[in-house]
């Protein structure tokens, strides 16, 4: 397996898939559906919708039952960010290399294509409910539904308390509640949700719930460490952000230094709980390493 390639194949199967559920035809609302379409295609890793399908992957074949669960955690997250670049929360110009949502359209067209998005993931997975046929499996999608929800109010909190503390002293704990909220809700579900549809027994869940949790933490360690040393052109969003803002990160907290000690020490842990399911958890162990040496 070359980790590069596969990550390209599995980009390229969520880019097509998310294609077919954008909005052109004519109708006052066009602009609004640009600006959706805006944000979803505007080049972002993938790496959740890439969790849903690798994790079902791992034990299944026919990754098309869980392409509208890949689909509709896409849509969160660019809801997520498009809110989170608003100027009442991050304030944020670029995103991608490019304009921000509300500076490429306004605040209003903004603030309602992240409602939109956010509505159209349960657009999609009612759907995919409503399409279901087989009880047992019905149920099961059900108590997913209800999970999927559960994680997005999870992120919005970790959302709200980043704000909070905008310029403030913060304790370890709720540092660390803040990133397993805001990002590792999102990161922990698209792996817990290739897990539940293909059907895994309660150990290798939660084998897997503490692998995600761990790459969730790191995915936003990464993300503070690289606010501060990135390079604003290959990450297509503005470098120095957090500190001009006064946010808490784990660089602010534990200096440069203590964040990537904290990462590498994270990235260990996930590698050796994924590492015990052998050869074809591979790609997702090599996934987070990737996360841990990412430079966008
Ligand atoms: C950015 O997430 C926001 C965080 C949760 C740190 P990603 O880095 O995954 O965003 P993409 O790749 O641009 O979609
Ligand atoms: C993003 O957190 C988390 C969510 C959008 C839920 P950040 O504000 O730290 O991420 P970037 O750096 O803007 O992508
Ligand atoms: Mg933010
Ligand atoms: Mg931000």
């Amino acid at each position: 397996m070359v980790f590069k390639d596969e990550l390209e194949k599995y980009k390229n199967i969520v880019d097509n898939e998310l294609q077919k559920y954008l909005e052109k035809k004519e109708c006052p609302e066009k602009i609004l559906n640009e600006s959706m379409e805006y944000s979803l295609m505007a080049g972002g890793k993938r790496l959740r919708p890439i969790l849903v399908i690798a994790t079902y992957e791992l034990f299944e074949q026919n990754i098309e039952k869980c392409l509208p669960y890949a689909v509709a955690i896409e849509m969160v997250h660019n809801f997520s960010l498009i809110h989170d670049d608003l100027p009442g929360i991050d304030n944020d110009d670029f995103r991608h290399g490019k304009p921000t949502n509300h500076k490429k359209f306004n605040e209003a067209t903004a603030i309602l294509a992240g409602d939109g998005l956010l509505n159209n993931a349960y657009i999609v997975i009612s759907k995919d409910l409503e399409n279901t046929e087989d009880l047992e499996e019905l149920k099961t999608k059900i108590k997913l539904f209800n999970e999927f929800s559960l994680a997005i109010d999870r992120m919005i909190a970790g959302e709200y308390v980043d704000t909070e503390y905008e310029g403030k002293e913060i304790s370890e704990n709720y540092l660390e509640y803040i990133h397993l909220n805001k990002t590792g809700a999102l990161l922990t579900l698209s792996v817990r949700m290739g897990a539940i549809l293909a059907n895994v027994d309660k150990k290798t869940l939660e084998d897997l719930t503490n692998y995600a949790s761990k790459i969730g933490l790191a995915f936003q360690i990464k993300d503070d460490i690289l606010s501060e040393e990135g390079n604003e052109e290959v990450l297509g969003k503005p470098v120095g952000n957090d500190k001009k803002l006064g946010k808490c990160t784990y660089v602010s907290k534990y200096g440069l230094d203590g964040a990537k000690e904290k990462l590498r020490k994270i990235t260990e842990e996930a590698i050796d709980i994924i590492t015990t399911y052998g050869e074809r958890a591979e790609f997702l162990k090599e996934l987070a390493i990737y996360i841990a040496n990412r430079n966008k």
